[in-house]
């Protein structure tokens, strides 16, 4: 059992968690507000419970979600028993499973930094899409290893936006976006830990 799993099936109660994946969802719905979502194939790359595919598979986008975590996938599963046969998702812990898909647009929101190696799960997003797909990431930008409370599975303290454009262009991306989208304020009373303001930004690639 991961802290993933420990913490899915309350992970819908925790306003801030809802709040971030609320912004996640409505800066990708802005990038997208002239081309739309509806008929795309979309993969959320570490989805956890769906917060942010659920409502892109109900404007009509047809999602893919992967997580490692099982016991997210079952929160995931759960909500979908309740939706209309019309929302296409596609839920799996099983890697081979996406690895022969094409998508137009890979979505990897928050879950970056809990990669091992996260140039080669770039490298492995931008490898599903399409011509002209999309490779989007919010994460935060470099902090000073504050922003979680222990840093479980964190394998790294945010990015640069030189470092993702940089990777990105090694894949054969045109950086298409980059924006700041949230601030957290995060307040510790742990002595071990300093207050500080977290920053979260989007950046998107083309292929
Ligand atoms: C902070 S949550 C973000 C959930 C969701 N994307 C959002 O923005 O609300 C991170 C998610 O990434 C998943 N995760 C962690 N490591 C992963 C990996 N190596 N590959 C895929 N998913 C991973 C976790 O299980 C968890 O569901």
């Amino acid at each position: 059992m991961t802290e993933f799993d420990n913490a899915a099936f309350t992970w819908d109660e925790n306003p801030g968690r809802i709040e971030m994946a609320e912004n996640s969802l409505n800066n990708i719905l802005y990038f997208f507000q002239e081309e739309g979502v509806r008929g795309r194939k979309i993969l959320d790359f570490g989805s956890g419970t769906g917060l942010i595919a659920v409502p892109l598979a109900h404007k009509g986008a047809r999602l893919w979600c992967y997580d490692t975590s099982e016991k997210m996938m079952d929160v995931l599963n759960q909500k979908l028993k309740n939706l209309s046969e019309e929302i296409k998702i596609h839920t799996t812990t099983v890697i081979e499973e996406i690895s022969g898909e094409v998508f137009d647009a890979a979505i990897i929101s928050m879950a970056l930094h809990h990669s091992e190696d996260w140039k080669e799960t770039l490298r492995f997003l931008s490898s599903l899409l399409d011509k002209n797909g999309y490779l989007i990431i919010v994460d935060l930008e470099t902090e000073n290893g504050n922003f979680h409370s222990d840093n479980f599975s964190v394998h790294k303290f945010g990015f640069d936006s030189d470092e993702i454009k940089s990777m990105m262009g090694k894949l054969g991306l045109t950086p298409v976006h980059d924006s700041r989208i949230k601030t957290v304020i995060r307040e510790r009373k742990d002595k071990s830990k300093v207050s500080g303001e977290y920053h979260i930004r989007m950046w998107v690639g083309k292929k």
